[in-house]
């Protein structure tokens, strides 16, 4: 591999402005040297901020060359178009390419295995976006429960919950979160769109894959406007529950919503884990407005009960 990696990224929009390509700028082991979206001002403006070399709104031309190690799949699908990310992420895989890609990697999840697995046969590196695991309290959390701080870990829980969705009549930012016709089933959204940072946490901390879960998808706005003013009757999940038991024994609690106010005025999404010493409690995040590092030290806090076999419990800030 060599010493700085040249990146290109696939997707000029929100999330890749305010938190890939600002990240990537300040790392000194990789230049971000192309960027493509299907929206030619949107890549060329991410351009102009970020000293990109080459735009582009065709994907396979990124792909074509050869002077290119990694490429970063940071893209949203429209109207429908749910596996967005999926094709794209197999295409660069194939191209050679180390891939970086964003929530989720395909929606059959032995699509992503799939992925996984041409990349081992390649020796080609990859990550999905799950980035609330770097907040330095997620990070302190992990260490805490490695060096047996914890003792043996039981319980977790965690939620995920904001309100950008709760308007029936505001039109829809995230279109692809949204079914193109009325569903007689419920459509996973919520719980794949604002859960997965919260499940890859739960499943980090506990070392374990889960063996058998029960939960429930809820509907709790039924109606929603479109971009372009239609209503359309959504009936996908804007809230969700599960408990899930490990493989390594002990369970979890996992909620999370976009139509309720947020359960932490400061953001993020509050975790703890009740072990049979100690419980951790902290606020995994992912925001990296402007310029701001996505693990900035001091910007997730938490806290620490221990008490054990005495009783006693401490407090501490982590
Ligand atoms: N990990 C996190 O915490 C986190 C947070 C926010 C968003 N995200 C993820 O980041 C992704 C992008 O979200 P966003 O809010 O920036 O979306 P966005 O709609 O603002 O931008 C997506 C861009 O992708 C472009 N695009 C779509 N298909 C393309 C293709 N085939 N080729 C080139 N460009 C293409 C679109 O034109 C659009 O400009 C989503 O998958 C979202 O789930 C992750």
């Amino acid at each position: 591999m060599p010493d700085k990696l040249r990146v290109g990224v696939v997707g000029a929009g929100r999330w890749s402005k305010s938190a890939h390509l600002p990240g990537f700028a300040r790392s000194p082991h990789c230049d971000v040297v192309a960027i493509c979206d299907l929206d030619e001002d949107l890549a060329r403006d991410a351009a102009a901020r970020f000293d990109i070399e080459s735009v582009y709104t065709d994907y396979e031309k990124l792909l074509a060359r050869a002077d290119i190690d990694v490429i970063d799949v940071c893209t949203r699908g429209g109207i429908g178009e749910k596996n967005n990310h999926e094709p794209l992420a197999f295409a660069a895989l194939e191209a050679g390419k180390h891939c970086l890609c964003e929530k989720p990697v395909a929606h059959d999840y032995r699509n992503t295995w799939r992925a996984h697995e041409i990349a081992q046969a390649k020796g080609l590196k990859t990550k999905v976006g799950l980035t609330f695991r770097y907040a330095p309290s997620m990070q302190y959390m992990r260490d805490l429960i490695a060096d047996g701080f914890v003792g043996e870990p039981f319980i977790f829980n965690g939620y995920e919950q904001n309100s950008q969705f709760i308007s029936p009549t505001e039109p829809v930012t995230k279109v692809d979160l949204i079914p193109e016709t009325e569903q007689e089933e419920i459509k996973v959204s919520s719980i794949e769109g604002y859960g997965a940072p919260i499940i890859d946490i739960s499943l980090w901390f506990m070392d374990s894959p889960l063996k058998s879960l029960v939960g429930l998808l809820y509907n709790f706005v039924p109606y929603r406007t479109m971009p372009g003013g239609g209503r359309i009757r959504a009936n996908i999940d804007d809230g969700d529950v599960y408990i899930g038991e490990y493989s390594r024994g002990g369970f979890c609690t996992i909620q999370s919503s976009y139509v309720t106010v947020n359960i932490s005025r400061a953001g993020g999404a509050p975790v703890r884990l009740a072990g049979r010493v100690a419980m951790p409690l902290g606020r995994g995040a992912g925001y990296a407005r402007g310029a701001a590092p996505v693990n900035q030290p001091g910007r997730a806090r938490g806290r620490v009960r221990r008490g054990g076999d005495t009783g006693r419990v401490l407090s501490a800030r982590v």
